[in-house]
């Protein structure tokens, strides 16, 4: 079930950066994200290893989508929100936590109030590398 959200989370990423897929035929650490094609530059970033295996083990797929809106904003709307805003992971991951309304809408974002700071942040950065403006 684990893995399965993985790679559901990891594909959402990778079909949200079609286009500059990228063979690396070179490397002999045969991860399932490779197996399944996913060699684009994120999954190689620490903080989005990091943020998949959170958010697997979190809820916040059920209300997320990388590229469409569903409860909740598209996480790439909102890194192109906050892009560039120095205060951003520190905003963002104060809304994981808290939860909270009335940015995108009416329905409220979850609380998560024992998510540690520290994951918290995590997410929040990698919710911003999702920027494509
Ligand atoms: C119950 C549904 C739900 C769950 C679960 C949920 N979210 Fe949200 N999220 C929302 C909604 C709705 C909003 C828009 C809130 C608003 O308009 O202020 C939102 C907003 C956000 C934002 C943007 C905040 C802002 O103020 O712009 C981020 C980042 C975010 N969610 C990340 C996450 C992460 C990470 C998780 C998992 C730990 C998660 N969400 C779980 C529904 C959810």
């Amino acid at each position: 079930m684990k893995k399965t959200i993985i790679i559901g989370a990891a594909l959402a990423v990778f079909a949200a950066c079609g286009g500059d897929e990228k063979k690396d035929e070179t490397t002999s650490t045969t991860t399932e994200q490779k197996a399944e094609g996913t060699t684009d530059d994120l999954s190689s970033n620490p903080i989005y290893q990091k943020a998949i295996t959170i958010i697997a083990n979190s809820d916040c797929r059920t209300c997320h989508l990388v590229d469409e809106k569903s409860q909740g904003p598209a996480w790439r709307e909102v890194a192109n929100k906050y892009a560039g805003q120095d205060t951003a992971v520190r905003y963002l991951a104060d809304k994981i936590i808290a939860g909270g309304s009335g940015v995108w809408g009416t329905i409220p974002m979850a609380p998560h109030p024992t998510m540690s700071r520290e994951d918290a942040e995590t997410l929040a950065q990698y919710v911003l590398l999702l920027k494509n403006k």
